[in-house]
């Protein structure tokens, strides 16, 4: 596979466009992008989610033509499950799913990141489950992401958590987490959806440190929480493709404009010196749908080339690669890479024919091991390949069977669009405005954050 892949990327489906298309405009909108400042971080969404419906769409239909499996296995593929169908909603302290109420199992293992994968397990409802923090007690949560205050009108969504087969995962112990951060800087990277993660990160942190102790500053690139007693940073850095692109402060920039620089990376990566913690992600951006335009060079130089995503991520990635092979010294410094999170676009894939996305959802998928067509396979082995190339250890946090099964817990129409919360009149044409990609908080990102904290 790793042969006939580095084909692909020397011998690239390359479009070559013709001289000075991208140039001075593209510099212009990156000056001006510095302006946005407040909304910055909100992602043109819609256009983001539409692109991708189509393009599951198609990839689907081109499944489904392709697909020459024995016909059971066909039905499997077209034909939802019964376990697939989310359960009636609950009522209070309903009974939990099967996995909890059978008979008591062995005493599992303790958590041990060489032997324990995180990827085989079970989301289970506890209605008693105690939060760590809510939209309201946690001052940091955004717009984007508080659903409860944007009027979600169901909460069960809160209330699962993520069980291993095998071994028990620790709970978050935010003391426990200060501890080892004291002294240190810990420092997120990506896109919106590493946004949230640090977000969530910090509001797990944040219910154990005084209102007197801690501080947040906030810009467009970079915003950094800091608990003084500890002097720890939590820091999140925004950079959606990890390398350079036009519309890294020019977020507006529809999917066609964007052009990205596939070799560069020192622009943002100059910020993570000295981090002794680094967490990144990198997926949604590149799944517009549209060919990844990218320039070699300086911007405007020599107009662009189009590559199809999976090849251009390869690219993106191996730049990544390289520049922590050769500045980050693993002796004192962790590096993680969270896997695709999942988004949930087609509602057939779940069994809920005629619904609307992830919309109205409010209890997860429980049947063991579901996949739906919302992670690209092929991106993900563009990680695991480049990741196991690496000179420096990076840890692969391996979230994305958790999220493929929480249709319930993204943001729907319980949140913004353009730095604005959605309109009753807006949230009432789910069609256009329900966002299947974003996750409310608290919610599944601090499951991912759970998974962090067990690494650490
Ligand atoms: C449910 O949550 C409560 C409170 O956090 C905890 O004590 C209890 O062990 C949990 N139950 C299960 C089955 O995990
Ligand atoms: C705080 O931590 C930084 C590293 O993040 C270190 O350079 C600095 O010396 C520390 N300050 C104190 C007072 O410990
Ligand atoms: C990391 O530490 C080990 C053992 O202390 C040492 O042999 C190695 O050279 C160090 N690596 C780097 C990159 O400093
Ligand atoms: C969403 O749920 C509400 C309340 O249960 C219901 O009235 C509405 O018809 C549902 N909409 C869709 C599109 O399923
Ligand atoms: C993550 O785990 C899934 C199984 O849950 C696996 O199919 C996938 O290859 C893994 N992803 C990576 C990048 O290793």
């Amino acid at each position: 596979m790793p042969a006939s892949a580095e084909l692909m990327v020397q011998i690239p489906a390359m479009t070559k466009k013709a001289k000075g298309r991208a140039p001075l405009s593209v510099v212009v909108a990156i000056i001006g992008g510095l302006a946005l400042a407040g909304i910055i971080f909100t992602e043109d969404l819609r256009s983001l989610t539409e692109i991708m419906e189509k393009k599951k769409d198609k990839q689907t239909n081109e499944q489904k033509r392709t697909t020459s499996l024995p016909a059971g296995a066909r039905m499997m593929l077209t034909r939802p499950v019964e376990n697939a169908t989310p359960a009636p909603p609950p009522v209070e302290n309903a009974p939990p799913p099967v996995k909890e109420v059978a008979p008591p199992t062995p005493a599992k293992a303790a958590f041990d990141p060489s032997r324990c994968s995180v990827t085989e397990g079970y989301w289970a409802y506890n209605r008693s489950k105690k939060l760590y923090y809510t939209d309201e007690t946690c001052p940091f949560v955004d717009s984007q992401d508080s659903c409860q205050r944007n009027g979600r009108p169901d909460s069960d969504y809160l209330y699962w958590d993520w069980h291993l087969d095998d071994c028990n995962l620790p709970r978050f112990d935010p003391a426990a987490v200060l501890e080892k951060l004291r002294g240190k800087r810990m420092m997120f990277v990506g896109d919106s959806l590493q946004m949230g993660q640090w977000l969530s990160f910090v509001c797990l942190v944040n219910s154990a440190v005084p209102y007197t102790a801690r501080t947040m500053e906030r810009t467009s690139t970079l915003s950094v929480f800091t608990a003084t007693d500890y002097n720890a940073t939590i820091e999140f850095y925004w950079a959606p493709y990890l390398v350079e692109s036009n519309s890294d402060r020019n977020i507006r920039l529809g999917a066609d404009g964007r052009v990205l620089h596939v070799d560069a990376v020192e622009l943002h990566a100059k910020h993570w010196k000295g981090a002794d913690v680094l967490v990144f992600d990198s997926y949604v951006w590149w799944m517009t749908g549209s060919r990844i335009k990218t320039v070699w060079g300086a911007f405007g130089d020599d107009g662009y080339e189009e590559l199809d995503a999976w090849v251009a991520f390869r690219l993106g990635l191996k730049t990544w690669a390289n520049w922590v092979d050769a500045n980050v010294d693993p002796n004192a410094t962790r590096v993680f890479f969270m896997s695709i999170s999942t988004t949930h676009m087609r509602s057939e894939d779940w069994g809920r024919e005629g619904g609307i996305r992830c919309y109205n959802e409010t209890w997860p998928i429980t049947k063991k091991g579901y996949w739906g067509s919302g992670a690209d396979r092929r991106m993900m082995e563009v990680v695991s390949d480049v990741l196991g190339r690496m000179r420096v250890p990076v840890a692969l946090l391996n979230v994305t069977q958790l999220t493929e099964h929480r249709v319930d817990a993204h943001v729907s129409v319980y949140t913004e669009t353009g730095g604005q919360l959605l309109t009753p009149e807006q949230q009432a044409d789910p069609q256009t405005y329900t966002d299947c990609i974003h996750w409310c908080l608290p919610g599944v990102p601090d499951t991912w954050n759970q998974i962090l904290y067990a690494h650490l």
